[in-house]
């Protein structure tokens, strides 16, 4: 999709489609709001005597679409709330439920009336850029395996109007940067999406390989031997049981300052988990093609962090196994050496996530000496009961990266709540036959002894762990209480977060 700007107001265009924002306070009111006023005579009146007869309330996820008096064009009044509580996420959600109104509904081109969508915390710039996002991520679809498509919005054009045409230059840079940002979501979403007979390990490295040509970043792509040599008995143990071998993809992203920071990102990367010897039920299995979603948004992120010339060098590291049971699969009681040369008791097979994550981190931290390192992974089902399927979990004893990483959620809209590793944590996964176990003898708090186990891999870096194996991948049964902007399956979360992160540290 594309997005950019028009100085004109949303009527001069001749666009399919034109949407404009409503607030439910309004409905109090007597004249006609602003923004309506602004499009009514497109309409011939009918927003006029829609408003009249009440029919207009602004309620949230309300949508009513007027035709006007041109054959080829509708005006669409989305419903922004109360005034009181409106904030860039609302804007982000109304412009998906508008590019998801259109869908299947032969509009090619929608013009945005930005004014209807600035008020009180949220700028001009604030609501350009949400309605980019919204726009690019709403109209998201996975197309790769129909056979036909309905059709949906290709061309966005945020209007100024007389009100905002003077900031024209800003907002232009503002929705182009933004563009960029939401396209790296819907491209990890396509990988992300693949299921786990395409998406095999060394597929995700050929992706990773097309990235590097595509963007100008290093790419590097350890296979099983490379593994062995190098003493990543973890990638390799829970590979083993796949006739699709483990890869470890490292990208390198150079940076926009020589003397910048380093940030080393790391992803979970299991093309499919079955649990393996330790096997998971059959009842939604299927789910666990998602299961590559942290290393998919790793990609993401150098991917984003690339085109828009980030200050920060940023290094990609991608743990990719498949997780299968099989006469050479690893099994329940078997002791593995991972690169740090700390052994793991192997309790559960099915806790194979830590168990890659083990030989990244501690690679990227002995090889790259990042600043700090921050991991993505689908890497528990406490998360999912913990903070369920819209948020995820951030474990992180670093306050500074911490604050950093709940700013850039705050901003972005991808919400993460932090969580505590104890001692008590700590000492859960302590193993009496090597140095960590990967599972505990009872289920408590399974997210922060997942993350326990981590930190015994990063040594002293600074360390964030990001759990997000509810927010990853949309599901049928609460759909309707997520943001039209997330579609089912893949979502791509964590590429808008990390890459907010990454831009926010350019700054200062
Ligand atoms: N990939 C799963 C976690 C998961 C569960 C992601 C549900 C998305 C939705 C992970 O590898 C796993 O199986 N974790 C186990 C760990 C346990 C055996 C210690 C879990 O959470 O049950
Ligand atoms: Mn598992
Ligand atoms: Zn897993």
């Amino acid at each position: 999709m594309k997005v950019g700007v028009d100085r004109r107001d949303a009527t001069a265009a001749s666009a399919d489609a034109i949407a404009v924002g409503l607030f439910e306070s309004e409905g109090k009111e007597d004249h006609l709001p602003a923004g309506l006023a602004r499009v009514d005579k497109a309409t011939g009146g009918q927003l006029a005597a829609a408003w009249k007869r009440k029919e207009l309330r602004g309620k949230r996820k309300e949508v009513t679409v007027f035709h006007t008096t041109n054959t080829r064009s509708r005006v669409l009044v989305v419903g922004l709330g109360a005034r009181g509580s409106f904030s860039a996420e609302t804007v982000r959600r109304a412009a998906a439920e508008v590019v998801r109104a259109l869908k299947g509904k032969g509009a090619r081109t929608l013009a945005v009336h930005l004014g209807s969508f600035v008020d009180g915390p949220v700028t001009a710039g604030g609501a350009a850029r949400a309605i980019t996002d919204g726009a690019v991520l709403g109209g998201y679809e996975f197309l790769r395996y129909r056979t036909s498509t309905e059709g949906t919005v290709e061309e966005v054009a945020v209007h100024l109007g007389d009100d905002h045409a003077p900031e024209e230059r800003g907002l232009a840079g503002e929705v182009a940067e933004q563009a960029t940002v939401a396209e790296c979501v819907v491209w990890t979403r396509d990988i992300a999406n693949l299921p786990a007979d395409t998406a095999t390990p060394e597929r995700l490295a050929e992706e990773a390989r097309a990235l590097g040509k595509e963007v100008g970043v290093k790419v590097t792509v350890f296979d099983e031997k490379q593994l062995q040599k190098m003493g990543c008995g973890g990638i390799l143990a829970v590979g083993g049981g796949s006739v699709h071998p483990p890869r470890m993809i490292v990208l390198e992203y150079a940076g926009g300052t020589r003397r910048g920071r380093t940030v080393a990102v790391v992803g979970k990367g299991i093309t499919f988990d079955s649990g393996g010897i330790s096997i998971k039920p059959a009842a939604q299995m299927s789910a666990m093609k998602f299961d590559k979603s942290g290393a998919v948004a790793v990609l993401g992120i150098v991917r984003a962090a690339a085109l828009l010339k980030l200050a920060p060098r940023v290094v990609g590291v991608m743990c990719c196994a498949e997780n299968l049971p099989s006469g050479s699969a690893y099994r329940p009681g078997d002791v593995v050496r991972t690169y740090s040369k700390k052994t793991i008791e192997v309790l559960n097979t099915d806790a194979e996530g830590r168990v890659v994550l083990s030989d990244g981190l501690a690679y990227a931290v002995d090889q790259y000496r990042p600043d700090e390192v921050i991991d993505l992974a689908t890497l528990t089902g406490a998360q999912v009961i913990a903070l369920g399927d819209a948020m995820g979990g951030l474990m992180c004893p670093d306050d500074r990266l911490a604050a950093g990483l709940l700013n850039a959620s705050a901003a972005t809209g991808e919400p993460v709540w932090r969580m505590p590793i104890t001692d008590y944590h700590r000492d859960l996964v302590k193993s009496e036959v090597g140095d960590v176990r990967n599972s505990t003898e009872i289920t408590v708090a399974g997210m922060l002894t997942a993350a326990a186990f981590l930190e015994n891999f990063v040594g002293t870096t600074p360390w964030a762990h990001l759990d997000i194996a509810g927010p990853a991948h949309g599901i049928a049964t609460t759909r309707k209480y997520q943001p039209a902007y997330q579609n089912p399956g893949a979502t791509g979360f964590g590429v808008r977060l990390v890459t907010r992160y990454l831009q926010d540290l350019g700054r200062t």
